[in-house]
């Protein structure tokens, strides 16, 4: 589907995860995530998890789904261990942050609108963010993982971009806020290798 900001967006199926079973619940068009008959481990291939330590109120581990064909990789040199998940302010990451020495050397967590999330992603580079993530905390796209897809500008992003669920993106931002803080503190990734799915310290608020 076209949206407004000319990227072509594809929307995966949310994958429910209750004692190993797996239940899409919307399969979009050009939906490149078969969701029928693929096992657990299929599906997730590709994503990545990441845990919240600070603040308690969102100590879970958290899902996220790296941009398909921009930006760095996730790979094995990129391992960050307690470091400040920092909402970019403004919100949307358009345009140079007012809190630039907050989000350097740091991961910048920007919300979906007003500019690609390849833009988005090399304006955060720009002030020495280590990674982004971003989420679409809209009611409409909250259950729904967004596949970020290159924006044919010329100029590339060289740090790694992921998506975060809407439903969880609203939740870490609301909570920062009510605490008057600025940051969370997050590793990235964890290693769930050996984690049965039941066992992954999902958030409660997804109703898993
Ligand atoms: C990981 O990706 C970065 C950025 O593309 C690259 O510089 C680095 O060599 C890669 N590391 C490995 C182990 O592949
Ligand atoms: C995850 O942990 C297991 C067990 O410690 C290890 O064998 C595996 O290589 C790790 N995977 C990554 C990607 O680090």
């Amino acid at each position: 589907m076209v949206l407004s900001n000319n990227i072509l967006l594809e929307k995966c199926g949310v994958i429910m995860i209750i004692y190993n079973l797996i239940v899409p619940t919307y399969s979009g068009p050009n939906n490149l995530h078969l969701s029928d008959g693929t096992s657990p481990a299929e599906i997730i291939h590709g994503d990545l998890f990441f845990e919240i330590t600070e603040p308690i109120e969102l100590e879970y581990t958290y899902r996220i789904r790296p941009a398909k064909d921009f930006g760095a990789p996730f790979n094995e040199s990129f391992y960050i261990q307690n470091i400040p998940l920092v909402p970019i302010d403004p919100k949307f990451g358009c345009k140079p942050p007012n809190n630039l020495d907050d989000i350097e050397g740091n991961i910048a967590f920007i919300e979906r609108g007003e500019c690609s999330f390849k833009k988005k992603t090399i304006i955060a580079e720009k002030a020495g963010a280590r990674a982004v993530i971003i989420t679409d905390i809209s009611k409409e796209n909250e259950d729904y993982f967004i596949e970020m897809i290159d924006d044919e500008s010329e100029e590339d992003a060289n740090i790694p971009a992921a998506f975060l669920m809407g439903k969880n993106g609203f939740m870490i931002s609301k909570t920062l806020e009510r605490l008057n803080r600025n940051f969370a503190i997050i590793n990235l990734p964890i290693n769930l290798t050996y984690t049965p799915i039941h066992k992954i310290n999902q958030p409660p608020w997804l109703g898993w």
